[in-house]
C-alpha cells in the first residue's frame, strides 16, 4: 500500500523534494515527560524552543495526583526556562489517575485552567508506574464524572500480566480493557497514547466516539530490530516496545492520512545514560531535542510533507477543544547528524537517532 492509497482524502500534493524551507504553524506536543529538578532543567528548554504547548506526564515520584500538585509542578517547568522561553510556552498538564482519584479532584481538575487530562497507567506498566490502577471497574464513578466534565483521559494502553508476551500486550489491552470501558462509558473522550500497532491505529480510525491517538518519532521511524542492530541497543528501548515492521507502516500510514485521529505526542522520557546502560535499564527515549526534525523526516520520507502541519499543529489542539497556535515554525532542508550525547550540569543523555542523519533542521520561530 502506498501513503496515497491509506484513505480516502485526496491526492497528496506533488513531490516536495525541491523544497528547502518548511513553514507550519507552532506545534504543540501532546504527550511530553519533563521529569523534575535537575532533568527538567535540562530538558525542559528544548521542548520550548519547539512547542508551544506541551501535555506535561504526571509519572514523578510521587506522582502528580492533584491539581495543586499539577499547578506546583507547572509553576517548577515555567522556572526552569529563561523568561523569552517560558513567556512562549504553556504547559499543559495531567493528573496522575489512581485507585483513590476522587471525583472531587476530577470536578478540580476541570475547573483548572491548566489540568487538561488524567492518565491512565495500568499498574506495573512502566516507569513510575507502581501508584497505577489496579481496577478499572472501580473506577466507574470516576470515568462516569470524567465523561460528564468532558475531562480527557490518556491511557498506557498495555496489560501488565507478567505471562503476557511483551509484544502483544497493546493488542490485549484494547481488547480486555478498552473495548470494555468505551462501551460502559461511551462519552469519556480518550487519548490512546503512543499507539505502536496496527490493531491500535485500526481501533482508533474505525471507532465511533472521541478518541484519538499520539504516535512517537520512534515508532514511526524504527521497528523492533532497531533494538538488536549489531549488539543491545538500550537507547531504543521504550515501552510500548518497538514492534515489527508491517506496524510501522501501519502507524505511518495512519500518521500521514490527514485524519484528525491522530496526532503528535513524542513521549520525549529521558532517562541518564547511566540509568539505560544498566542491567535493568530503564525505558524511554529522549526525543525532544529533535523532535520536528524527526517527525519531518517521516513525513518527507512517506513524500507526505503536506500533510506534516495538521499532524504536528491541527489536530491535538481541535481534540483537545484549544484553538490552534497563532505562531509560525520553520525548518530547513539540511542535513545534520545527531549528536552523539548531549551533556547539561552532571547529566548525560543519548538522544534517539544519535549520530544518524535526518534532512531537515528546526530553524526556529518566524
Ligand atoms: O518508555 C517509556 N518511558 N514509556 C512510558 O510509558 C514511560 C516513560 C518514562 O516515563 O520513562
Ligand atoms: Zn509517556
Amino acid at each position: 500500500m502506498t501513503p496515497n492509497e491509506s484513505n480516502s482524502k485526496p491526492a497528496l500534493q506533488a513531490r516536495t523534494d525541491n523544497k528547502t524551507s518548511l513553514q507550519l504553524r507552532e506545534p504543540d506536543d501532546w504527550h511530553l515527560h519533563l521529569r523534575d529538578g535537575a532533568m527538567l532543567q535540562a530538558v525542559a528548554p528544548y521542548s520550548a524552543a519547539q512547542v508551544g504547548r506541551a501535555l506535561v506526564m504526571p509519572n514523578l515520584q510521587p506522582p502528580v495526583v492533584s491539581v495543586a500538585m499539577a499547578e506546583a509542578y507547572r509553576e517548577r517547568i515555567l522556572g526552569a526556562l529563561k523568561a523569552e522561553q517560558a513567556s512562549g510556552f504553556n504547559p499543559c498538564m495531567t493528573l496522575y489517575l489512581t485507585d483513590k482519584t476522587s471525583r472531587e479532584e476530577i470536578d478540580r481538575a476541570a475547573d483548572s485552567p491548566h489540568v487538561l487530562a488524567f492518565k491512565l497507567y495500568p499498574a506495573g506498566a512502566t516507569t513510575h508506574s507502581d501508584a497505577g490502577v489496579t481496577n478499572l471497574e472501580a473506577l466507574d464513578p470516576v470515568f462516569e464524572r470524567m465523561a460528564k466534565k468532558s475531562v480527557v483521559l490518556c491511557v498506557h494502553g498495555e496489560v501488565t500480566a507478567a505471562e503476557v508476551d511483551v509484544f502483544d500486550r497493546e493488542a490485549r489491552f484494547i481488547e480486555e480493557r478498552l473495548i470494555p470501558l468505551r462501551q460502559r462509558h461511551p462519552e469519556l473522550r480518550i487519548v490512546f497514547e503512543h499507539a505502536t500497532t496496527r490493531e491500535a491505529v485500526d481501533y482508533v480510525r474505525e471507532s465511533d466516539g472521541a478518541i484519538a491517538a499520539t504516535i512517537t518519532p520512534q515508532h514511526l521511524l524504527y521497528n523492533r530490530n532497531a533494538l538488536f542492530r549489531g549488539g543491545l541497543r538500550p537507547h531504543y528501548y521504550c515501552l510500548p516496545i518497538l514492534k515489527r515492521e508491517p506496524h510501522r507502516q501501519a502507524l505511518v500510514a495512519a500518521a500521514i492520512s490527514g485524519s484528525p485521529r491522530f496526532f503528535m505526542g513524542t513521549d520525549s522520557a529521558p532517562h541518564d545514560q547511566s540509568l539505560k546502560e544498566a542491567d535493568c535499564g530503564c525505558a524511554g527515549c529522549f526525543s525532544a531535542a529533535f523532535a520536528l526534525e524527526l517527525y519531518a523526516q517521516v513525513f518527507d520520507e512517506a513524500r507526505a510533507l503536506p500533510r506534516l502541519e495538521d499532524f504536528v499543529s491541527g489536530f491535538g489542539a481541535d481534540f483537545y477543544g484549544l484553538p490552534r497556535a497563532s505562531g509560525r515554525v520553520e525548518l530547513v532542508r539540511q542535513d545534520h547528524v545527531v549528536p552523539e550525547r548531549i551533556r547539561h550540569e552532571g547529566h548525560t543523555l543519548i538522544p534517539l537517532a544519535a549520530g544518524q542523519t535526518l534532512r531537515w533542521k528546526f530553524a526556529g520561530r518566524i
